[in-house]
C-alpha cells in the first residue's frame, strides 16, 4: 500500500509528565500532555487532589459507560458548573429523566424531514461565503480557513436555528460573545478537571464568561420570546427553522413541550455545540485535502458527477461516498471533541481497578481513534480505510467522534427511542399548538 500522509500533531512525550507539567501544558493544549503510552494503554489512572480520574481506552469499557450501563455513569457535574451560566439545564449537561425527556423532544425536532427543510438555508450560507471569497482571494491570495469556517458554520447555525443571518444585524456581536465564552470556558474546564475552583481562572475569565453568557442569553431571549408568545397565542409558526421545530415538538410520553426557559437553554446549547465543532472539522478537512491533491481531485470528480452544474440537493449527499469517507477520516484524526467525561455514580470494577463512586471517567476520541493497538496506520490520513474489510472492526469499536449517542438525530441511547420518536412525530402533527401551559420564564 502506498505511504499515507501523516498530518502533524503535538508529539507525544516519551514518558508520563509530572502533575505540575501536565497542569501547565494542558492550559494551552491537553494533547501535549499525552505521552507515548497514552496511545497504547487500555486504561489510565490519574490521581488528582481529592479525586481519581480514569481514562478508558478499551472499546468494551467505553461501550459499557456510554451504552450498556450509561445510567450508572452520568455526565459529570463539573462540566455543568462551567457551562451553566450560558446553557442553563440544556441537554448537554443533564442526566436521568430530565435528559431522557429533552432527548425525546430534540430527536423529534431534528428528524430527517427537518434536516431536509434546513438544507437550503445551509446552501444559502455557503453561497454567501463563496461571494465573500472572491474579492478576498484577489487581494491577498490567502484565506484563513479556520476563520472562514467558523464564520460560515456560525452563519449556518443562525440561519437554521433562528432564521437570522450572521451578517444581518447584531448577530455578529453575539457570535463574538460566544467565542469569548468558549475561550474562557476552555480555560475553566482545565481548572475543573484538576478540581480547582473556576474563579481562580486568570484575568477574571470566569467573570467575563458570566458577562458574555448574560448578553447572549438576553439576545436569544428577546428573539425567542417574540416567536414563543405568538405561537402560544395560536399563530402558526411558518418558519422552517429549528426553533420552530423545538416549539412544535411534543413528548410522546406525556405530551409536554419545551417551556420558554428550556427553549432558551437548548438554543444556546445548539449554538455552542453546533458551530465550533463543525468549523473545526471543516478546517482540518480543508487542511488535509490541500495537502493531498489526489484526494481533492477524487472529491471534485465525485461532486461533479453527482451534482453536475446545478445546486446540491439533500438527496445528492447520499451519493458522495468518497467525500463522506474523507470527512469521516478527518473526524478520526482530528475529532473536534477531544475528550468528554462521565462520573461513576457507584463503585465499579474495571479491568483490575476498583473505581470508587464519584471518580471521573474520561473518554477520549482523540486517543482511541489513534490507538496503536486498535488501528492500522493510526496517524496516517487514509479515507479509503472506511471501505476496507479489515478496518470494519476498528470502525465499529473505536470510532466515536460523536460519542456513543452522537449529535441529535443520529440515534438515541435507548433502543426503543426511535420507535417512540416516530409515534411522537405522528402525534405532534396532530397536536394542538398550545399544549404547553408554562408561561415565559417558567
Ligand atoms: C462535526 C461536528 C460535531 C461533533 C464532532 C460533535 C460531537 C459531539 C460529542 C462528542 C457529543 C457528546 C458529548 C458527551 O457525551 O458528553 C455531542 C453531543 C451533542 N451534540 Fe454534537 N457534535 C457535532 C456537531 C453538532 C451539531 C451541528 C449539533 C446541533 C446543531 C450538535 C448537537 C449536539 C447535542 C444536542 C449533543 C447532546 C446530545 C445528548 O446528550 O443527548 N452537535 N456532540
Amino acid at each position: 500500500m502506498p505511504e499515507t500522509f501523516k498530518p502533524p500533531y503535538p508529539p507525544p512525550l516519551e514518558k508520563r509528565a509530572s502533575f505540575l507539567t501536565r497542569f501547565i501544558r494542558s492550559r494551552k493544549c491537553w494533547i501535549s500532555t499525552q505521552f507515548e503510552g497514552s496511545y497504547r494503554m487500555k486504561m489510565g489512572h490519574v490521581r488528582l487532589p481529592g479525586m481519581d480520574s480514569y481514562v478508558f481506552n478499551e472499546p468494551e469499557q467505553v461501550k459499557r459507560v456510554l451504552k450498556g450501563e450509561w445510567e450508572k455513569f452520568p455526565k459529570s457535574c463539573l462540566m455543568h458548573r462551567v457551562l451553566e451560566p450560558l446553557l442553563g439545564d440544556s441537554i448537554f449537561t443533564t442526566n436521568g429523566a430530565v435528559w431522557k425527556r429533552q432527548r425525546r423532544l430534540m430527536d423529534i425536532a431534528f428528524g430527517q424531514a427537518r434536516l431536509k427543510q434546513v438544507m437550503p438555508l445551509m446552501a444559502q450560507a455557503v453561497s454567501v461565503m463563496l461571494e465573500r471569497f472572491d474579492p478576498l482571494a484577489e487581494k491577498s491570495g490567502v484565506l484563513a480557513a479556520d476563520v472562514e469556517m467558523t464564520h460560515v458554520t456560525a452563519d449556518i447555525i443562525f440561519r437554521t436555528i433562528l432564521s437570522r443571518e450572521l451578517d444581518g444585524d447584531d448577530a455578529l456581536a453575539i457570535f463574538e460573545e460566544f467565542n469569548r465564552y468558549q475561550e474562557a470556558s476552555a480555560g475553566m474546564a482545565t481548572l475543573v478537571m484538576f478540581h480547582l475552583p473556576v474563579w481562580l481562572s486568570p484575568g477574571l475569565e470566569w467573570f467575563r464568561a458570566k458577562r458574555s453568557a448574560k448578553k447572549i442569553r438576553s439576545f436569544l431571549q428577546e428573539i425567542i420570546l417574540q416567536r414563543y408568545t405568538a405561537y402560544q397565542q395560536g399563530e402558526a409558526d411558518s418558519s422552517s427553522d429549528i426553533l420552530g421545530a423545538l416549539m412544535e415538538a411534543r413528548d410522546p410520553e406525556d405530551g409536554s413541550a419545551f417551556n420558554f426557559k428550556e427553549l432558551v437553554d437548548q438554543i444556546a446549547m445548539l449554538f455552542l455545540a453546533g458551530h465550533e465543532t463543525s468549523a473545526s472539522a471543516l478546517s482540518w478537512a480543508l487542511y488535509l485535502i490541500a495537502a493531498c491533491p489526489d484526494v481533492q481531485q477524487r472529491m471534485a470528480d465525485e461532486v461533479r458527477e453527482a451534482v453536475g452544474d446545478g445546486e446540491i440537493e439533500f438527496s445528492d449527499v447520499k451519493s458522495l461516498r468518497y467525500t463522506w469517507n474523507v470527512f469521516r477520516e478527518t473526524l478520526r484524526l482530528y475529532p473536534p471533541v477531544g475528550y468528554f467525561s462521565r462520573q461513576a455514580a457507584e463503585t465499579h470494577c474495571a479491568r483490575d481497578k476498583t473505581i470508587r463512586a464519584g471518580s471521573s471517567i474520561l473518554i477520549s476520541p482523540w486517543l482511541i481513534q489513534r490507538h496503536r493497538q486498535l488501528w492500522d496506520d493510526p496517524d496516517g490520513f487514509d479515507p479509503d480505510r472506511f471501505e476496507r474489510e479489515e478496518s470494519k472492526e476498528a470502525i465499529k469499536q473505536a470510532y466515536l467522534p460523536f460519542s456513543g449517542c452522537g449529535a441529535v438525530a443520529v440515534g438515541g441511547r435507548q433502543g426503543d427511542l426511535q420507535h417512540k420518536v416516530k409515534i411522537a412525530r405522528r402525534r405532534s402533527r396532530q397536536a394542538a399548538p398550545f399544549q404547553s401551559q408554562l408561561a415565559p420564564g417558567a
